[in-house]
């Protein structure tokens, strides 16, 4: 199966592709977590996105459709996958419609306050990106990774200033997608609010599966 993820930051994409991934035996292609490999990882690509993201910006069209192009590209990912924080711009999904057809699009729907609840409460493992949250799903060391032992950090473009821009960003660049994809026939919504054992049987329920 082919998804797309579509919601505000913080809505618990990352959260439910984990899950969904182990469901439907298909890769999660996030481009916010290549971003952040990339600047982990100090390469040309990582240097030039780094200010962007931190700031809670979007990452250039042309830049994102060109990665995402080429991981559409790679054998892993014939058979379905989860595309989680793509597309966010309506040039991205129309550039997406010329290289690849989806089965569906996943749009989380969850309001200003939950995203802040969520955001202000992340925690991720630097190592293997694992998402945490201080209130609900704390680590059982603080600052130490459960799965790998990794280092425990908060995220920059979690920082106040960053989340206001990412929510005003995600209103004026990446909302309209959703009338896009409802268009299409291609939109399941699903309430992004609930705990996330809710939200995967709503996940399942909504995709027939
Ligand atoms: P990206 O990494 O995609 O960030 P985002 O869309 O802002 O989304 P988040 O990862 O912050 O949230 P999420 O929905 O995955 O929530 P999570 O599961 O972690 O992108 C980062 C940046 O990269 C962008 O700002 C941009 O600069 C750039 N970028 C990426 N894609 C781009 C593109 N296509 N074009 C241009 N630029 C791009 O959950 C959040 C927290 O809540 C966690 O702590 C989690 O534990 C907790 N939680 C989750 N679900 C639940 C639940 N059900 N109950 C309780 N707690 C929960
Ligand atoms: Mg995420």
């Amino acid at each position: 199966m082919k998804l797309i993820f579509l919601g505000p930051p913080g809505a618990g994409k990352g959260t439910l592709a984990l899950r969904a991934t182990d469901i439907l035996k298909v890769q999660q292609i996030s481009t916010g977590s290549i971003f952040r490999a990339e600047m982990a990882a100090k390469s040309p690509l990582g240097l030039k996105v780094k200010s962007i993201i931190d700031a809670g910006k979007l990452v250039d069209d042309e830049t994102t459709i060109a990665l995402v192009k080429q991981r559409l590209s790679q054998d892993d990912v014939q058979n379905g996958f989860i595309l989680d924080g793509f597309p966010r711009t309506i040039p991205q999904a129309q550039a997406l419609d010329e290289f690849c057809t989806v089965d569906k699009v996943v749009n989380f729907d969850i309001p200003d306050s939950g995203v802040l609840e969520r955001l202000g409460g992340r925690r991720v493992c630097r190592k293997c990106g694992f998402n945490f949250h201080m209130t609900f799903n704390k680590p059982s060391k603080d600052d130490v990774c459960d799965h790998c032992g990794g280092e425990v950090y908060t995220r920059e473009d979690d920082k106040s200033d960053a989340v206001q821009k990412r929510l005003e960003v995600y209103r004026e660049q990446t909302a309209p997608l959703i009338n896009f994809y409802r268009e299409k026939g291609l939109l399941v919504d699903i309430d992004a609010k609930p705990m996330i054992d809710e939200i995967v049987v709503s996940f399942k329920k909504a995709l027939g599966i």
